[in-house]
């Protein structure tokens, strides 16, 4: 049996670590007067449903910060299996209007881009902000959702993106 590591945990190490888990794969776009911007994320994370509240955790040196630090919405659109392109091109160093040339867009009420297709889309207004470390955590509110997407789900782990079958729904679950 792996002997457990002891601490100090090292960054690489801990990035290794992270790399096992396997994340759903969403988009955070946002558009208003810091212009519009997104980026490829799996650190977002709901946090209540009174009221609907998620997080998401953007590194303060990504291109995106700056409008996000700007702007008070954004718009998490979580990827299916179909979207792996999309999910390159918004996943760092291509230009903005090149990222969202790849797909097509449309909104919800707040303004920032809703991803068409999206499997699930939660558009929010960004209620809160905490700089952690190398990240900024922004605490938003979900003000609106899109639930149009068919199709599996994307999923990135051991650094590569994935796109397994769901499994049908149980019985009971069955609509
Ligand atoms: C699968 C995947 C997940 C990512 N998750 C995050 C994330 O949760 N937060 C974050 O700040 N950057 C995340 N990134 C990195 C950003 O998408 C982006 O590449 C980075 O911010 C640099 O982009 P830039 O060239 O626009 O500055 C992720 C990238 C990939 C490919």
């Amino acid at each position: 049996m792996t002997e457990p590591t002891t601490i100090p945990v090292e960054a690489a190490d801990y990035r290794t670590a992270m790399a096992r888990i396997a994340s759903a794969v969403h988009l955070v776009t946002t558009a208003g007067p810091g212009g519009r911007a997104g980026f490829t994320a799996t650190a977002v994370c709901s946090v209540s449903d009174e009221p609907p509240t998620l997080l998401v955790c953007i590194n303060r040196t990504a291109s995106a910060h700056a409008a996000l630090s700007v702007n008070d919405t954004l718009c998490v659109n979580t990827l299916g299996a179909h979207q792996m392109d999309v999910a390159g091109a918004f996943g760092g160093r291509t230009p903005m209007d090149e990222r969202f040339a790849t797909a097509s867009w449309g909104r919800l009420v707040t303004g920032s881009p809703v991803l068409n297709n999206a499997r699930v889309a939660f558009d929010c207004r960004i209620v809160g902000r905490h700089a952690v470390a190398t990240h900024d955590v922004l605490v938003c509110e979900v003000v609106a959702l899109a639930c149009a997407g068919t199709g599996d789900g994307l999923l990135y782990a051991d650094r590569r993106y994935h796109a397994p079958p769901l499994q049908a729904p149980a019985r009971d679950d069955a609509a």
